[in-house]
């Protein structure tokens, strides 16, 4: 059993650091994740899988087939009432086999301390006909589950492809969802090729992912791994993650995400955001990343916010990270457009604030290292880069800045003495004269 121990560290405040920048200790606390004591006691008492008088509720006893082509969705949903309604039951789906499964919705709350014991394969049809049109666009949804473990070493398996083929990005599924929970713990699964977003976290507190291995092609369109929203206290930890969009990504309403031994690619990175799309306002605060590898990757490190927006990203610390052949490594993007339209310039902004990159290093794809764009009405204020060392394959490595104010400390490579000035609009180790609109064009 992983139990999770968050070390406070207290930072030495550097002397670099003008006296209105916040000092990197008042957050610690803000970090630290909360819901420790009960996911402790959720995995002990899942020692009485062993112990415990357990009423193993299998999908075989409601009639699941297992072939990968027969609908096993009855069965599930009939096995799920049961387990649902039976004091410590363990929900099981054996393994050997493949159980085709409809979207389908598993609801809560239930009786008992619930374990999800996946040890087979759960496979979606793979054509998109065959799926409900009136369904909204999940596939699995576990639902108000309060102290549940989802376990078993089993695979969740989108079929996917077909859907990247027909991709537009409406109406497609994502694989899994765990909604309006709480206090509970993912472990030892395997997700893959899901349609879009692999795993979901949603308007959910104290939960815990712990060596989730999450994949799909490089080129599959959409397909986040894990997406964090209106969330709070989560945990991902000694997760490996390899799809066609962002490893991970937290969007609004989203406090508290921790994120330690990460290994990310190919993907997009690891992101917050976008954040502020249509004049919304949206927040997120207090997320950690410690200790991650990102190959391979178009994005490191990066926080993307639409013009217009409002609200804050606050309080954020990536930290000893390890890039290798990543496009943008550190990227703040407050001019994230993406739609087919070019987006207009607009005053009002998503404000970003509090961001430390510390202990980050290694290779670069293009010559943009670190890359802070921001809002021109709304600066980015406190961002620290420490210790940070990104070496470029195509030639010079450079840091852009616009409207970003903050310190350096240690060894900085691209040097970014544009985060010290006020200058408005500047590079370090200027090499070239690109604008604002070149660096927006992919992103
Ligand atoms: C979860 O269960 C505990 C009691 O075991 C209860 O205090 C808490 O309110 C429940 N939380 C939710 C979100 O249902
Ligand atoms: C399910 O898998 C776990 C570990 O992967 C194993 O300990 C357990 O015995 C398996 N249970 C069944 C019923 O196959
Ligand atoms: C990088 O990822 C892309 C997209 O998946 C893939 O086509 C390419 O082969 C990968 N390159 C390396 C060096 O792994
Ligand atoms: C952002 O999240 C908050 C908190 O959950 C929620 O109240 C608000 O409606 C969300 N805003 C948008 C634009 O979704
Ligand atoms: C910096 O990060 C790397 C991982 O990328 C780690 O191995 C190393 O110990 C860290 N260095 C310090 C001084 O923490
Ligand atoms: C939008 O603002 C950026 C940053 O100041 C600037 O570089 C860019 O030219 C502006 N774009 C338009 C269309 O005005």
């Amino acid at each position: 059993m992983v139990s999770f121990i968050f070390v406070v560290v207290l930072i030495a405040t550097p002397h670099s650091v003008a006296d209105n920048i916040f000092m990197p200790s008042e957050f610690e606390e803000e970090l630290s994740v909360i819901g420790d004591n009960e996911v402790e006691q959720l995995l002990e008492s899942s020692n009485w899988l062993s112990r415990r008088k357990t009423s193993v509720v299998s999908v075989d006893s409601f009639g699941a087939v297992g072939d990968g082509t027969t609908d096993d969705t009855q069965a599930f949903l009939s096995a799920w009432n049961r387990a649902c309604t039976t004091h410590k039951s363990v929900f099981l789906v054996p393994k050997g086999r493949s159980y085709l499964v409809k979207p389908a919705r598993f609801v809560g709350p239930c009786v008992d301390k619930l374990i999800i014991q996946i040890n087979g394969t759960i496979v979606a049809p793979d054509e998109p006909s065959d799926w409900d049109q009136k369904s909204p666009n999940n596939w699995l949804v576990f639902s108000k589950l309060n102290k549940t473990i989802i376990q078993g070493g089993g695979v969740i398996d989108g079929s996917g492809s077909k859907w990247w083929a027909a991709s537009c990005k409406k109406n497609k599924e994502n694989a899994i969802t765990i909604d309006s929970s709480s206090v509970v713990v993912v472990e030892d699964l395997t997700i893959k090729n899901s349609q879009q977003i692999h795993f979901q976290i949603y308007r959910s507190k104290t939960i815990r992912v712990f060596r989730v291995q999450i994949s799909a092609p490089g080129d599959s369109p959409n397909t986040d791994g894990i997406h964090i929203a209106e969330s709070t206290d989560i945990v991902v930890q000694n997760t490996k993650i390899g799809t066609g969009d962002d490893c991970i990504s937290i969007v609004n309403g989203s406090s508290i995400i921790k994120m330690k031994h990460i290994y990310c690619g190919p993907g997009h990175g690891i992101s917050i955001g976008s954040l502020g799309k249509d004049n919304s306002k949206e927040m997120v605060t207090a997320v950690v990343l410690d200790t991650a590898v990102l190959k391979n990757t178009t994005n490191g490190l990066r926080i993307k916010t639409w013009q217009g927006g409002s609200g804050y990203v606050r309080s954020v610390r990536f930290e000893n990270v390890r890039m290798n052949e990543v496009e943008n490594p550190i990227i703040i993007d407050q001019f994230y457009c993406d739609s087919p339209d070019s987006c207009q310039n607009q005053t009002a902004a998503v404000k970003i604030s509090q961001v430390i990159y510390r202990n980050i290093t290694g290779t670069t794809t293009s010559e943009k290292a670190i890359q802070l764009a921001c809002s021109d009405t709304v600066p980015c204020s406190n961002i620290i880069l420490s210790n940070v060392n990104l070496q470029s394959k195509e030639g010079t490595a450079e840091t852009y800045c616009n409207s970003a104010t903050g310190s350096n400390e240690g060894i900085v490579n691209p040097s970014a003495d544009c985060l010290d000035s006020s200058n408005k609009d500047s590079y370090s180790d200027m090499t070239t004269d690109s604008n604002v609109e070149d660096l927006h064009a992919e992103l």
